[in-house]
């Protein structure tokens, strides 16, 4: 496996900080391709929870580099308070490499990002107001700042100056905020650069460099598949390439390099903000009734479905299929983590959605118009569940109860993707290997 890509497969939040942290010691290097601290995993430090938000995963461990690849955005205050948290619990920060060209968050950002949710209304992405969309809007259109612009204090004031003189009546004229001198956003950002200098290089050099000496990198996404900005939801997406495409753009290594392709896929579903979701069951709070209702709650609150980064309340559904092939195709994947599955002995019966329907007509793949995928309604197979017999210290799969292993199987088959490595809850030991 000298370079493997780790992509969610749904909407996000599939789980992949634990399967990060579980392969990241196998590798050398462990790069970050996209987004920015819209993204968020918890990892354990001894008795302790932390939360990452834009540091790889691999600054956990003493043997891998952690790379922030060009195609990250970086909020520097962020990055800076998060090297100083994880330095407070003990774990260097020393080896971490952050890619020059990638572009910088701006306070101006943030407050473009709340300003559209709210002008957009009822129709919201339900972003996380972290500045990313107007970022990543800069960098397409040639207007950004990058990070290397923070070493020139005469050039970063220049395109701070340049900025400002669009940004300002933006923020000022149409939505009624506040403005930015240049003094102001240089007192604030050029300090960082005084801190970041030293972890700053050409990281696709380095990279390429770590491959021909054969060592082994892995790429690791953050969002998942269904909110790439190409090959997602759209326009109810992230604005970054989340998919496994991204890691070739987003870091320099060019795409014969990668070996494997591993996607985290929940036992279930959810996704945060708006947009199409088919298998959605409705909480009682927004309307659900019934059955739908009840099984919608059971997912969200054993399972944990809070957001990282939001707090927010993740909106939950049965394992949906046809996303899963889709996932499989966009990305390649050679092989699937399923997480998640001991939240499903909660139930009698576990449904899986195999196809949809939509004025009579079923789709067996994802349909090319999104209006279908608002509309579709899940065509469902249900399987006999393996209610409250507890899986979660099962350390093979041969341990596991029967009608889990045929959920599993049953996935592989309606998916055709193996999956490698089966997660039965939240600790490291609670995760069997079945052929990582
Ligand atoms: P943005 O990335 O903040 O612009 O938000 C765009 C969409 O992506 C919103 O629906 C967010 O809720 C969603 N999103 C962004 N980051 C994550 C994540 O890490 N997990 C799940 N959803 C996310």
């Amino acid at each position: 496996m000298p370079s493997t890509v780790l992509v969610g497969a749904q909407w996000g939040d599939e789980g992949k900080g634990k399967i990060t942290d579980l392969i990241a010691s196998d590798f050398d290097y462990v790069v970050r391709f996209q987004g920015g601290n819209n993204a968020g995993h918890t990892v354990i430090h001894g008795d302790k929870k932390l939360a990452l938000h834009l540091m790889p995963s691999g600054v956990m461990y003493e043997n891998a580099v952690p790379v922030i690849g060009n195609g990250v955005i970086i909020d520097p205050g962020v990055l800076v308070k998060e090297m100083a948290m994880l330095e407070a619990e003990g774990i260097s920060c020393k080896r971490l490499k952050i890619s020059c060209d990638a572009h910088v968050i701006m306070p101006y950002h943030k407050d473009l990002d709340g300003a559209d949710e709210k002008r957009l209304g009822s129709n919201q992405i339900g972003t996380t107001k972290r500045g990313i969309g107007p970022c990543y809007q800069d960098k397409a259109a040639r207007k950004g700042i990058r990070i290397q612009d923070l070493l020139d204090e005469k050039i970063f004031r220049l395109k701070v100056e340049t900025a400002l003189a669009q940004k300002n009546p933006i923020l000022e004229k149409i939505y009624g905020l506040h403005t930015y001198t240049v003094e102001e956003i240089c007192d604030e950002y050029l300090p960082y650069a005084r801190i970041l200098k030293p972890y700053m290089e050409e990281t696709a050099q380095l990279l390429n460099r770590a491959l021909r000496e054969g060592k082994n990198i892995l790429f690791e996404g953050a969002q998942g598949t269904l909110l790439d900005i190409d090959h997602g939801t759209y326009p109810y997406v992230t604005s970054s390439s989340c998919c496994a495409g991204g890691a070739a753009t987003g870091t320099g290594v060019g795409p014969v390099n990668i070996n494997r392709v591993l996607g985290i896929q929940k036992a279930y579903v959810t996704r945060v903000g708006g947009g199409p979701f088919p298998t959605e069951l409705t909480f009682p709070e927004d309307g659900g009734t019934g059955q739908d209702a009840v099984d919608g709650e059971t997912l969200c609150s054993v399972g944990h479905e809070f957001g990282v980064t939001t707090g927010r309340k993740r909106r939950c559904g049965w394992f949906d299929a046809v996303i899963a092939r889709y996932a499989a195709e966009v990305n390649g994947l050679t092989d699937v983590a399923l997480t998640k599955l001991d939240v499903l002995s909660a139930f009698d019966t576990i449904k899986v959605c195999v196809a949809y329907e939509c004025d009579g007509k079923r789709y067996d793949y994802f349909p090319m118009q999104q209006s279908v995928l608002f509309h579709a309604k899940p065509i469902y197979e249900e399987l006999p569940g393996w209610k409250d017999v507890d899986i979660t210290q099962c350390k093979t799969y041969g341990e596991l109860p029967e009608n889990t292993r045929k959920y599993v199987e049953y996935l592989e088959e309606i998916t055709g993707v193996p999956m490698s490595i089966v997660s039965v809850g939240p600790d490291r030991d609670q995760t069997i290997m079945r052929g990582w």
